[in-house]
């Protein structure tokens, strides 16, 4: 069985006596990520830092899916100015999904930037320090078609010591219009099961209760030793016989313990199979919560994103969530404003909202990125302003939503998992249910990665809270 990487957890003072900071910015993919840069130069003697101002190395991890999310990555890096006057030998990094868009031209336009690293790259850094501190600005940002550091044991770097994210796939060939991530990611791979489920095995030995599976789209991932998805119609027979689907490897997970909680994220409603949600309902290990992006409730602008799903299509699956596990909770992710958007388009995202009530939902206004088929294709024709009121007409519905959702849970008991103190007292804890609802209820003598039965008395929009039941 394999244990995660000792040397990362003990903490023993780096051999090269040199340290790193690590910001990182963007979706758990990109945490995930941070996990696995942190193992790379932990391996090479370096210590890691919480603080940048002590730091040899700064590096950010990075995001592009929209352009507030750049903005704010370049101002931070305004702020390390200071460290660099203090000590001109500070390395500073861009690594991820902005650093793969831009490339050159981020060491061109940002002075303070000596290395750019893109998702597929991170087993290089130590060689761009080096190439750094031989007095050059480095640059690594070649995409691979195999990259899924299956081999690397992630230094977790969440607090909790309770849940933990496992990377399963890594790319995405979705080719959404409004989406940069293909371009920033690469080609759809799905990494090796064997080394998943030892991963998660490894997690739960040391005392991690909870994990989550992470893909930009799940339910395409698909093992037959190896290769792209697009390539498994020319896999020899046995190959194609011993594949493991989505559904198969979260059975695998879900096997390793029944104490051990599975998640995953993200579903895409075009892929999303029965057989998995069948697999959830067999296993009460894995959590009653699916991630469904709708982005839009218009068929036609759905069309337009290339969304490969409509809206009957849309409300198909979320009857099949709702048929096979009763209660499950769904959030999504809606878009406001996408080029073209009428105000009865606008009305059918609010239409459809009604109809699904979402338990919680991620909502952004459409931010045009350069290279994008949308950016290419068609006109970020609707004004900022509308855009803006588009999107609060969304967030209130969707409050509304979120706190009649909130509101049934009261009088109900569920099964918590402790996974730390309350923000606002050490009195109290905090965990998760299986529907991913926040639940803080008195302490007792319970400690993160306990399991109890909470019932929740009353709520606020956010949390539920609640009283332990023995
Ligand atoms: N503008 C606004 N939101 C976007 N998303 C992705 N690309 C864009 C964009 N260009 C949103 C989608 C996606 C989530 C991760 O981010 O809703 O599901
Ligand atoms: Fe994650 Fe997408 Fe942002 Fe990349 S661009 S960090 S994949 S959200």
């Amino acid at each position: 069985m394999q244990v995660l990487d000792k040397e990362a957890l003990v903490e023993e003072p780096g051999k090269n006596g040199k340290k790193f900071f690590l910001e990182t910015y963007g979706c758990q993919m990109n945490f995930s990520d941070s996990e696995i840069v942190a193992s790379i130069l932990k391996k090479e003697g370096y210590d890691i830092t919480p603080e940048a101002s002590e730091a040899d190395v700064i590096l950010m991890n990075t995001c592009a899916i929209r352009d507030n999310v750049e903005q704010r990555t370049r101002q931070r890096l305004t702020e390390f100015r200071a460290f660099k006057k203090d000590n001109p030998s500070l390395v500073i990094g861009v690594l991820g999904c902005m650093a793969e868009r831009l490339k050159t031209k981020l060491l061109e336009e940002e002075d303070l930037v000596d290395i750019v690293v893109g998702p597929d790259a991170y087993r290089s850094i130590p060689d761009l320090i080096e190439e750094v501190e031989g007095g050059q600005k480095a640059i690594n940002v070649l995409l691979s078609r195999e990259e899924t550091y299956a081999d690397i044991n992630p230094v977790r770097l969440s607090e909790n010591g309770v849940s933990a994210f496992i990377s399963i796939t890594r790319g995405c060939d979705n080719m959404c219009t409004f989406c940069v991530v293909p371009f920033t990611r690469g080609r759809e791979r799905s990494r090796d099961p064997h080394t998943i489920v030892k991963e998660a095995q490894g997690l739960f030995d040391i005392g991690y209760r909870e994990v989550t599976l992470l893909g930009q789209n799940v339910d395409s991932y698909l093992w037959y030793g190896g290769g792209l998805k697009k390539d498994f119609d020319k896999a020899a027979d046995d190959q194609k016989s011993s594949a493991v689907s989505f559904a198969k490897l979260l059975e695998l997970v879900a096997k390793v313990s029944p104490l051990l909680r599975v998640r995953f994220s993200t579903s895409n409603p075009q892929d999303m199979t029965d057989e998995v949600l069948h697999t959830m309902a067999k296993y009460e290990n894995i959590c009653r919560y699916v991630h469904l992006p709708m982005q839009s409730g218009s068929t036609r602008v759905l069309k337009q994103m290339n969304r490969g799903y409509n809206r009957e299509k849309y409300l198909e699956r979320i009857k099949a969530i709702r048929t096979i596990i009763p209660g499950c909770g769904v959030s999504t992710d809606i878009i406001s404003g996408f080029c073209t958007e009428t105000e009865e388009e606008h009305k059918e995202t609010l239409s459809l909202m009604d109809e699904v009530a979402f338990d919680y939902a991620y909502m952004f206004k459409y931010s045009e990125r350069p290279g994008t088929l949308a950016a290419k294709k068609y006109p970020d024709d609707v004004p900022e302003d509308i855009k803006s009121r588009r999107l609060q007409e969304i967030v209130d519905l969707h409050r509304k939503h979120a706190g009649e959702s909130n509101q049934r849970d009261v009088g109900q008991t569920y099964e918590v998992l402790v996974e730390g103190f309350s923000k606002k007292s050490t009195e109290f804890l905090f965990g998760r249910s299986s529907y991913n609802k926040s639940i803080v209820f008195p302490r007792e003598h319970y400690k993160p990665g306990d399991y109890v039965n909470v019932k929740v008395h009353s709520c606020t929009s956010g949390t539920l809270l609640g009283q332990i039941v023995k």
